[in-house]
């Protein structure tokens, strides 16, 4: 009998304990991850802030992946602020009529004109692969990363990354050009984006028709 009772007291004891933990869980959960009624008193802030983060990632990327063109800013950039940071050009390019090149090509009347061999200055095959001539746009991108539209360029420049600068220097490259071109209006850029893109959508639209003739 003493020995059953043992049992019974040991069963006991364990429920106890196992009634005990979850008691605790429960307790434990509500502190920290709150509920409705705490949970203004405990740390569930901290809980919530690695998510934010975590959010706040991906929206980052998307907006440093996006190019700003600083061509709508050209018109309204100040010569003044585009004269200073020609300086930082200065070590390799002059910009007035008659100039030296020196690393790299005189830069008078550049805005309009063909792509590369500025001036009689040998430039690389990279530069010269960009074709056609030195629109806003093209400068534009040239100048926020040499890189980018000339991967083997020689032009060992960081780049301009805030638009204000690239519109204000590209401003002081328009004031050392002849006969620039017209800046184009806001409206017309993404015209002109989707009057390029136009042929290379009718190609492949096409190449069907083709093969097939027998279809219509
Ligand atoms: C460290 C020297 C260096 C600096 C700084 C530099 N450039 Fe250049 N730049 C070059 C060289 C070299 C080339 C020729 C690139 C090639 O051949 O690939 C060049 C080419 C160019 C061209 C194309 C010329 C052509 O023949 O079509 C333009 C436009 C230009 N630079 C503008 C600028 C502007 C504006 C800045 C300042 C924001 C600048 N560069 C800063 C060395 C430099």
């Amino acid at each position: 009998m003493p020995n059953k009772m043992t049992m019974y007291a040991i069963i006991a004891a364990f429920w106890l304990a196992f009634l005990a933990i979850i008691g605790v869980n429960l307790i434990g959960n509500t502190v920290m991850f709150g509920s409705p009624l705490h949970s203004e008193h405990h740390p569930v802030v901290k809980f919530g802030f690695p998510i934010e983060v975590v959010e706040a990632a991906p929206t980052e990327a998307g907006g440093a992946a996006a190019r700003v063109s600083s061509v709508p800013l050209i018109a309204a950039a100040s010569l003044d602020e585009g004269t200073a940071i020609f300086k930082k050009c200065g070590s390799c390019h002059t910009a007035e009529a008659g100039g030296a090149n020196k690393v790299g090509p005189n830069l008078h009347d550049i805005v309009g004109a063909e792509i590369g061999d500025h001036n009689s200055f040998k430039t690389t095959d990279s530069l010269i692969a960009i074709g056609g001539t030195w629109t806003y746009e093209k400068l534009d991108d040239y100048l926020e990363n040499p890189k980018r539209l000339a991967p083997k360029g020689s032009m060992s420049f960081a780049g301009l990354k805030k638009p204000q600068d690239r519109a204000a220097v590209i401003k002081f490259l328009m004031s050392n050009t002849q006969n620039p071109p017209a800046i184009p209006a806001a409206a017309e850029t993404p015209a002109e984006a989707a009057a390029a893109a136009a042929p290379a959508a009718a190609a492949p639209a096409a190449a069907p028709a083709s093969t097939n003739p027998v279809s219509h």
